[in-house]
């Protein structure tokens, strides 16, 4: 018997077992290995600037979770003695086109306004900053705070914190059905005072659990290839793609963001358009060695909102749904269950994310 059961082993599983740990006994269970599916795929951008287009209660909850990565990266590679490549850069959002410019634009003046440190770049500052960078670029905006980490780096420091903190981990198990306090698996039952659903793309299919939510994947293909040392510092976008950058020497270029269900498989169109995509960025990265080629699911829901809050089933809550920002999004998503099950309120309003808002 353990006081909390989380059901997933992501990014996001993980860190609320860890966070848990420290007031309570906490199993964790994963239908697979845990940290090998979304967040194994994740490019690891911790960037609520460059796509928020208002100061709405996403983006908030965003920043809240951002304002705690110093802490939780620093807690992480102490317990675990892992270095997850946490870079500061800041990130570059170009625009080649007029209307790219002109959302850069209006990006720009709500954030300026709001106090954020973003900056209105002309090319030849742009140039400065990457000069590799070679597409035509009409305006371009730079945001010095924006962050990222290496995902797989990451997630083996959360799971080395959690057995520091003596979370037990089984994987392999695949939980069929919930009821009040308990879950039901294999001809097995069994019972915790609160049970967390942090299965991301799995979510939706317990027998049981009330409400249905309504989760679909979303896959996206991503590459990494061997850059030359320092030849990018900053992570950039343009247009529906993005360069992350890694001390390690990767450069991750992402990604697609595909409505095919289940379906995982890289294929010649996505990594074409990515590769495209890549050297109209810069044409210098035509000559870097693949690394590697994937694809991952992101857990979508219908408002692309996180789903964080209590189930109609007893001791049942949800904490999952979290789409493009499971990685940026987990320090947040524990306080808040951490909360929960504590019988707090959370230190964020999370109505926006109600379970319940679909039925
Ligand atoms: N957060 C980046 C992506 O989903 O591709």
């Amino acid at each position: 018997m353990h006081d909390v059961i989380v059901i997933g082993g992501g990014v996001i599983g993980l860190s609320i077992a860890r966070q848990l740990a420290g007031s309570k006994s906490v199993l964790l269970l994963d239908r697979g290995a845990t940290g090998q599916a979304t967040s194994h795929a994740a490019a690891g951008m911790l960037s609520p600037l460059s796509e928020a287009d208002n100061q709405g209660p996403f983006f908030q909850l965003c920043r809240a979770s951002l304002a705690l990565y110093d802490q939780f990266i620093d807690e992480l590679q102490q317990e675990s003695g892992l270095n997850v490549a946490y870079s500061k850069e800041g990130l570059l959002s170009l625009a080649s086109s007029e209307a790219s410019a002109a959302t850069l634009r209006q990006r720009y003046e709500w954030q300026r306004q709001a106090g954020f440190g973003v900056e209105l770049l002309l090319p030849n500052q742009v140039k400065k900053m990457e000069p590799l960078v070679t597409v035509p670029i009409i305006d371009a905006l730079f945001m010095p705070a924006e962050r990222s980490v290496a995902p797989r780096r990451l997630l083996n420091a959360i799971r080395e914190s959690c057995f520091a903190r003596g979370v037990e981990i089984r994987t392999g198990v695949h939980v069929d059905a919930i009821s009040p306090n308990t879950i039901h698996f294999a001809h097995t039952t069994m019972q915790a005072a609160s049970i967390i659903i942090a299965s991301g793309v799995w979510s939706g299919e317990f027998e049981g659990l009330k409400p249905r939510i309504p989760i679909s994947p979303r896959k996206g293909q991503i590459l990494s290839l061997a850059m030359p040392a320092g030849a990018f510092r900053r992570m950039i976008r343009w247009g529906h793609s993005y360069f992350v950058p890694r001390s390690t020497g990767e450069l991750i270029v992402g990604a697609t963001n595909e409505d095919v269900g289940f379906e995982s498989a890289v294929t010649p169109a996505g990594l074409g358009r990515l590769l495209t995509d890549a050297l109209a960025i810069s044409s210098d990265v035509g000559s870097y060695p693949i690394l590697e080629t994937w694809t991952g699911l992101r857990p979508a829901t219908p408002d692309e909102l996180p789903i964080l809050g209590s189930t109609a089933v007893p001791g049942v809550y949800y904490a999952t749904g979290h789409y493009r920002n499971g990685v940026l999004l987990a320090p947040i998503t524990a306080s808040i269950v951490t909360d929960l099950v504590e019988g707090r309120d959370p230190s964020i309003d999370i109505r926006p994310y109600s379970p319940s808002r679909f039925s």
